[in-house]
């Protein structure tokens, strides 16, 4: 990246935002979480990126080390909460512990509701809620104040960020079970956060993403949401980058997020609340 661009996507957080942390972050061989991935490892955490496709994960592992980033990847399905606990165990054996929890990985496509059979809904049901939820349980033991390599038993908790959508906030055409999934997303975020705050210390977030440009969601999505909608439709008058997506996630992951549970954070330009101007 050079000049402007690389200008306006200069960190605004100090570099150490995130020094000693360990972050895991499903979905993260591509798209906003790799993003995300990547300013946490810029910020000084170690990451560990766990997805389906070991060929994207190696290579997004690769990009990430010659920026000299500490990440190591493994391969599961969030769907599988046995892929959810070996995940978890790997990032404790690579990097002695385990305080960021990012649950990005999602499936997604446009359909009609009367042509999604039962597995189709399911499908997704799985990837987004059932997986968000293998992953919060099988890193539950290790984000709990006093958990494995955390320091003391008055310290911290870990965090757990939940990525989640605009969709189900009034209705979206031909989302009918993406918006399902992520408002149950969205309700597990509230309830581990009551939950899981008061013994434990862990802290609960969202982050409800706008149209990112230049990822799969856009392009299986972009009938919905076009540039020309950007330009229309968002008060900011622009897409989203994945950039704006790792900014949010920095901060609900450190310390200045520290009051922050339960909530989700609109990070959209302002586009799931505007209708035409009149
Ligand atoms: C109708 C479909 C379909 C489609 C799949 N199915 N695509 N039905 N329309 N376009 C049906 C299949 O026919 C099958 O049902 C069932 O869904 C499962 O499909 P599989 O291909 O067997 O599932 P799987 O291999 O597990 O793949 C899951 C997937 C796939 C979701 C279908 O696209 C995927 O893995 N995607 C991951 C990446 C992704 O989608 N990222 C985008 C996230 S975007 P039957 O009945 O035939 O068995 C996002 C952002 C939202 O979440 C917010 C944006 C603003």
């Amino acid at each position: 990246m050079a000049g402007a661009a690389a200008e306006a996507e200069k960190s605004p957080f100090e570099k150490e935002l995130l020094a000693g942390k360990v972050a895991l972050i499903t979905g993260g061989g591509s798209g906003i979480c790799f993003e995300v991935a990547r300013q946490f490892g810029l910020h000084g955490a170690s990451v560990v990126l766990m997805g389906r496709r070991p060929d994207v994960l190696q290579t997004a592992a690769e990009s990430l080390r010659k920026e000299s980033i500490r990440v190591e990847h493994v391969e599961g399905d969030v769907r599988s909460a046995d892929d959810a606990t070996r995940a978890v165990e790997f990032v404790i054996e690579s990097f002695g512990k385990i305080d960021i929890l990012v649950n990005g990985a999602a499936g997604n496509f446009l359909s009609p509701a009367e042509g999604l059979s039962s597995n189709a809904f399911k499908t997704v049901i799985e990837i987004d809620t059932i997986g968000t939820f293998n992953m919060c349980k099988a890193a539950f033991p290790g984000l709990r104040r006093g958990g494995k390599g955390r320091d003391g038993a008055d310290g911290e908790g870990g965090v757990i960020i939940n990525i989640s959508a605009t969709l189900h906030y009034g209705a979206t055409w031909y989302q009918s079970h993406a918006s399902a999934a992520k408002a149950a997303v969205d309700s597990l975020t509230r309830s581990l956060s009551l939950e899981w705050g008061p013994d434990y210390g862990i802290r609960t977030a969202g982050i409800a993403p706008g149209p990112i440009a230049n990822t799969v969601g856009m392009q299986k999505l972009g009938v919905l949401v076009s540039e020309e909608d950007g330009l229309k439709n968002i008060p900011l008058r622009r897409m989203g980058k994945t950039w704006d997506i790792a900014m949010a996630a920095l901060f609900l992951a450190s310390r200045a997020g520290s009051w922050i549970s339960g909530e989700t954070l609109v990070v959209d330009g302002g586009h799931w609340l505007s209708k035409p101007q009149a």
